[in-house]
């Protein structure tokens, strides 16, 4: 059991390096944006809500993610290892990350930040929006986006240096340079953990 979360700023890369991490080591990936797209593409209540915050760069509620992220932690796919993509966002919920996970017998392993300037992310972001699809990838949410992400979520990387969690990786480059960085540390990482 490897617990493992991905943190950084919209466009930093998260979704595409978890994808690589999941192809090595056999994590689940829960993507808590993913998850709450497809509540929006299937028309649910859920999504409906979910909607009403995406679409303007905000954050969902703590308590209502916290508990869609309860439910996902109870699934038979979740028990070997996740990676937590986009979650936690906040210090509440970071909180209630180790909560959920003690829960079950187990703990957060390590946080691997990935570290950029914002001129970077708004580039990708809008680079992606023109075909995205995306509600929340127009420049106007983009800059939503980054000021939630600098007032809210970035206070969590001192949060996770404090406890000795966090590793930061330089996110800039070559997907797969980047991803090869992840893998030192990661390797090195799971050679400590009893898994
Ligand atoms: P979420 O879906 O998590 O979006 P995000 O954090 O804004 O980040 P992105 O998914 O846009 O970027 P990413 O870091 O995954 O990068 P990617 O690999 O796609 O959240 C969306 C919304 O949902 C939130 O704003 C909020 O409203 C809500 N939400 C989600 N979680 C929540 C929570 N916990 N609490 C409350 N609300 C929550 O890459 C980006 C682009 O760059 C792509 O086009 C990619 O191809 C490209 N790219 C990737 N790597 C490279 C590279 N090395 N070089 C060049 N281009 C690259
Ligand atoms: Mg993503």
């Amino acid at each position: 059991m490897f617990n493992l979360v991905i943190f950084g700023a919209p466009g930093s890369g998260k979704g595409t390096q978890s994808e690589k991490i999941t192809e090595t080591y056999g994590l689940h990936h829960i993507s808590t944006g993913e998850l709450l797209r497809d509540q929006i593409a299937r028309g649910t209540e859920l999504g409906k809500i979910a909607d009403s915050f995406i679409s303007k760069g905000q954050l969902i509620p703590d308590d209502l993610m916290v508990r869609i992220l309860d439910a996902e932690l109870d699934k038979p796919e979740a028990k070997h290892g996740v990676i937590f993509d986009g979650f936690p966002r906040t210090i509440p919920q970071a909180d209630a990350l180790s909560k959920m996970l003690a829960k079950r017998g187990t703990a957060l392993h390590g946080v691997v930040g990935l570290e950029l300037e914002d001129d970077e992310l708004i580039d990708r972001l809008v680079k992606r929006g023109k075909e995205s699809g995306r509600s929340d990838d127009n420049p106007e949410t983009i800059k939503e986006r980054l000021k939630v992400y600098h007032t809210t979520t970035q206070p969590l990387r001192e949060y996770y240096i404090n406890d000795g969690s966090y590793k930061g990786v330089r996110g800039h480059g070559s997907v797969e340079d980047i991803f090869s960085s992840i893998r030192t540390h990661l390797d090195a990482l799971k050679a400590n953990e009893p898994i």
